[in-house]
């Protein structure tokens, strides 16, 4: 988040697994668009690793990658050129420790000292422990204020399995030396959260239970599991996102104010979150989740398969492609004031969005036949794809008799700053090379997430869904979710971005 860290001149980034899938997806185009914009420190050096690679097939592969996934689109040659010069290659056998020799004399080959050694591991956390043997059975791993390790979920499937890939990590690394990516936290609408609480006086005192009904986050993604297939059979909708992506919103919605906007206060203040969740019930599981399955259905007029009929997936999946929890934050803010958190895949749209919904007036002093329409007042934080914030509430409509009418107060993201946003890649991987690890993960609050969600990991994987597939690809999920909420006399409500375009 770039604040008062000093920019580093000389960065070395290497990137493991240089070859696959998020370095051509995400982690190519983000660099790039860092040095389109003269965000990348002038001695920046990539060095992609992988087990068969040159200089020449890395450029090609990245370039390709740009030019299908850049949020600018096709790069202009010379832009290109002059970014395609500053990466190399490095072909190793990543489980092998005598080939890491190799890497380090690449490193050293340019005679300069790098200010900040990067390792970025782009590959299956099966290697994870495999690559930092090797780089600190060179060394590589030893100056700690140079070296870092970056790694992205899925880190593990269960909160042992985390511990276990933890433990290969720190093994050589010390904590402030590694980086775990969430990349929802990189998201501008994610960061604002913190601005819009702690910039501005006049939602502090509002924020509580005194005053707010209850919360919900959406996260919903019209895309299927795509050719995911076998990363998603494992993890499901609840590792794959509530894990990690909607228990980090709802930190962000729940935590203290910070002393001082500082990596590691911020992280506490999340952290005592997730410690004050109550506990998830593990014989009453039902009582505060929901999991669901999407079958064939239609979205925007397109007939599209159910998950079970996806290539590579199991015609009998239990896999889980929605899930939703409900969660009670047992401290003084926040006694009795329920949190919803619901994401899936293949939902009506793609919308994130986070709704704070505050409580009733205390007494309703018009007559009831002037608000036929009320709503109640809200604060609608838009993650994507709409950005901005949304304060839902009513008005007196114009003229006689007296009538009462909801309205919105917007706050628009481009009409605001009209200019588009950095992807989150692209904020953190800046973050990484100037050693700010406010967005990212800390091993705790990785595992307090873990801790919270293992009743329900363990409950589902215990007993097979018996009604999946159990919503229409192009809904808003199963209709326990909806009983879910519907028990405590509350319900989803259509995302703002929706309400009044489509129905539920
Ligand atoms: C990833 C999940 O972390 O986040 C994907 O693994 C999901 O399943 C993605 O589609 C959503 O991210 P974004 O930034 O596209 O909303």
């Amino acid at each position: 988040m770039n604040h008062n860290h000093p920019f580093p001149e000389h960065v070395q980034f290497v990137l493991f697994g240089a070859m696959g899938d998020l370095a051509w997806r995400l982690i190519g185009p983000a660099l790039f668009n860092l040095h389109l914009d003269g965000q990348l420190p002038s001695g920046f050096s990539l060095i992609g690793v992988d087990r068969d690679v040159s200089a020449d097939a890395l450029r090609e592969r990245l370039r390709d990658g740009v030019e299908r996934f850049s949020r600018r689109g096709a790069p202009d040659g010379e832009a290109w050129t002059a970014f395609a010069a500053r990466l190399g290659a490095c072909s190793i056998d990543l489980g092998d420790v005598g080939h890491y020799q190799q890497l380090k004399s690449q490193l050293s080959g340019d005679g300069a000292t790098a200010d900040a050694q990067i390792f970025y591991l782009a590959i299956p956390p099966s290697l994870f422990g495999a690559v930092a043997d090797g780089l600190a059975h060179v060394g590589l791993h030893r100056e700690r204020s140079r070296a870092r390790i970056v790694v992205e979920k899925p880190l593990g499937d269960s909160l042992a399995a985390f511990q276990a890939i933890d433990r290969t990590l720190r093994a050589h690394f010390h904590e402030n030396q590694i980086y775990r990516m969430d990349h929802f936290l990189g998201k501008e609408t994610v960061q604002n959260i913190l601005a819009l609480r702690f910039a501005n006086p006049i939602f502090e005192p509002v924020w509580n239970r005194r005053y707010i009904d209850h919360v919900t986050v959406t996260v919903a993604e019209d895309i299927g599991v795509g050719h995911r297939a076998g990363y998603y059979e494992h993890a499901g909708a609840l590792r794959d996102m509530v894990q990690n992506h909607l228990l980090q919103l709802m930190c962000l919605v729940a935590m203290e104010a910070p002393v001082a906007y500082d990596a590691d206060d911020i992280r506490n203040k999340k952290l005592d979150v997730l410690r004050a969740c109550r506990p998830i019930p593990a014989d009453n599981v039902t009582a505060f989740a929901v999991r669901g399955q999407y079958a064939a259905g239609w979205l925007e007029g397109e007939h599209v398969p159910g998950y079970r009929e996806e290539p590579g997936i199991d015609a009998r999946s239990n896999t889980e492609t929605y899930a939703a929890i409900k969660l009670l934050v047992d401290n003084w803010r926040w006694q009795d004031v329920p949190f919803y958190l619901r994401t899936g895949k293949r939902m009506t749209a793609a919308v994130s969005e986070i709704s704070i919904r505050f409580r009733d007036v205390p007494h309703n002093a018009f007559p009831a036949a002037t608000g036929l329409n009320a709503q109640p007042v809200r604060l609608v934080i838009q993650i994507q794809p709409e950005e901005g914030i949304i304060l839902k509430f009513m008005a007196k409509e114009p003229g006689n008799p007296l009538r009462l009418g909801p309205v919105d107060m917007r706050f628009s993201y481009q009409e605001a700053f009209g200019k588009s946003s950095p992807g989150a890649y692209e904020t953190l991987l800046r973050d990484l090379m100037l050693a700010d690890a406010t967005l990212f993960m800390r091993a705790d609050q990785v595992e307090a997430a873990w801790g919270l969600l293992m009743p329900v990991v363990d409950a589902w994987a215990a007993n097979p869904a018996p009604d999946f597939p159990n919503y229409p690809a192009g809904s808003w999920g199963p209709e326990a979710a909806e009983r879910l909420i519907a028990r405590d006399g509350r319900a989803w409500l259509t995302p703002s971005q929706l309400a009044g375009k489509k129905n539920e």
